[in-house]
Formats: structure tokens, C-alpha cells, sequence
């Protein structure tokens, strides 16, 4: 694992932005694995810049999410689909039918979750899986104790992440779904490269967890340690506890 520290947030947006660049001028219709939270907004402004000054075409990227919540009505604002599209496919100019989700209004939720792992292994793999992580280690919405080769499927959030998240719902934890369809710890160790970033003193304890503690479904991220190539952006501020 390598553990990449520079100075601020916007600082990892343009590490992690230029590495995605270099993947697109490689390979450029590469899929790349996008997540939600606030942490990876500075990559995607930081590759959207790219877009607008010609260094990089998207005009062949595709992009699968990560995870999304259950139950909100299809359009709703905070639907991960819906914040994906506000953030990376509109700004970096890609074609929403390049963009693959799992659909968390389905009645069969069960059935929406093995449909997106099946149009997920056709697709081929991921190139790159950007992640953020929670104050309690998760990744994707793959809450502690989750099976380190779990796959797509149906989740409880923590009250922790749903607290933690409510900031999204005009700070009502009541309008947090409880329930999340997410790419299981297995599906996500399968794309070729992960990135992880964190930002902030409220994740330092979770990063430390990740890079130096045991790997442990205790601490999702830890399964990180087990893939060939996996690299981790932190500020200084969330390395304080390494
Ligand atoms: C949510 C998402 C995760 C994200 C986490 C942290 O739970 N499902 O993918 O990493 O929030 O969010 P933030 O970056 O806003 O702290």
C-alpha cells in the first residue's frame, strides 16, 4: 500500500485528478469507479479543469457508482445517481449512458443488487475505484463487520452514518434512508487500482486503522492492505494519527 500525505484537500483533488488523467491518455475508454461523500468533490473539480482546458478527453469514459441509498424516489436530489450526475458526468462531459448504477428505487432490491454485480462483471474491470471512507472505516457503504469478500447486496447503515450523512438531508437524520444497495468489499478489491482519499482530523483515527492496524472486517478499509495496488491520499490532517 502506498501512502501518499501532502498538504491540504484541494492538494490530493489534483494528485488523484492527474493520476486519473494519465489513466485516460492511456487507456480512454478506461471505467473508473466513482464515490459520493464530500471528500472525492475536489478530484472531480480538479479533472473537470482538465476537461475544459483539452488535456484530457472523456469522450470514451465510463463510470460505474459505487453505491447508493434505498428507497429515495428516482430524481431525488441526494440519490447518489443524482449526485453523480450533478458532479462527474455532467462537469467532465461524459455520456450518461456510459454511466452504470444499481437502481435503489427497484422493488426488488435483492434482484436490482445482483443485476448491477452481474452489469459490473461484464464491463469488464475497473481500472480505477476512487474511494473515500467513513468516520468508522467503511467503504462504499460497507459498514463494520462487513464480509471482506462480500459482494453487491443490501446493507443497514450504522446510526454513525446516518448522522454522519444527515448534513446531505437538511441535517434530518429522520430523511437518511436506512437501508443501501453497495459494491461488496470483494467487488471493490477486484478493480485494478484503488485510491483512497481522506481529508480532515475526523478521519485520522480511520486512517490509521487502515494503513497500520490488523486487516479486520472491523475496519472495512483494512481489506485495502490486501490488494497489489492500492494507494492512499490523506492531508495532513487526517495522517496526524499515523
Ligand atoms: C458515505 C459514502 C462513502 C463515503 C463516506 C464519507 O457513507 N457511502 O462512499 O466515503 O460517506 O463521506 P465524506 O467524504 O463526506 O466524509
Amino acid at each position: 500500500m502506498e501512502v501518499v500525505i501532502v498538504p491540504d484537500a484541494a492538494a490530493g483533488g489534483e494528485v488523484i485528478a492527474e493520476a486519473v488523467a494519465a489513466l485516460l491518455r492511456r487507456k480512454p475508454d478506461a471505467l473508473l469507479g466513482v464515490a459520493t461523500g464530500s471528500t472525492p468533490l475536489p478530484v472531480y473539480r480538479a479533472l473537470a479543469g482538465k476537461v475544459r482546458a483539452g488535456t484530457v478527453d472523456t469522450s470514451r469514459t465510463r463510470v460505474c457508482q459505487l453505491d447508493e441509498y434505498v428507497g429515495l424516489p428516482a430524481g431525488h436530489p441526494e440519490s447518489y445517481r443524482s449526485v453523480l450526475l450533478r458532479e462527474v458526468v455532467e462537469p467532465l462531459g461524459l455520456s450518461p449512458d456510459r454511466f452504470m448504477g444499481p437502481d435503489g428505487a427497484a422493488a426488488d432490491v435483492a434482484a436490482a443488487c445482483a443485476e448491477y454485480d452481474a452489469a459490473l462483471a461484464a464491463a469488464g474491470r475497473v481500472d480505477l475505484q476512487l474511494l473515500g471512507i467513513g468516520t468508522d472505516g467503511h467503504i462504499g457503504f460497507n459498514e463494520p463487520c462487513s464480509s471482506l469478500a462480500s459482494r453487491t447486496r443490501i446493507k443497514t447503515l450504522t446510526e454513525q452514518t446516518r448522522e454522519d450523512n444527515a448534513r446531505f438531508f437538511d441535517g434530518d437524520i429522520t430523511q437518511v434512508p436506512h437501508h443501501v444497495i453497495t459494491q461488496g468489499i470483494g467487488t471493490i478489491l477486484e478493480a485494478r487500482h484503488l485510491v483512497l482519499l481522506a481529508t480532515g482530523e475526523g478521519k485520522a483515527e480511520a486512517v490509521a486503522a487502515t494503513v497500520e492496524g490488523p486487516v479486520a472486517a472491523v475496519v472495512p478499509a483494512s481489506a485495502l492492505q490486501l490488494h497489489p495496488h492500492a494507494t492512499v491520499v490523506v492531508d495532513e490532517a487526517a495522517a496526524a494519527k499515523l
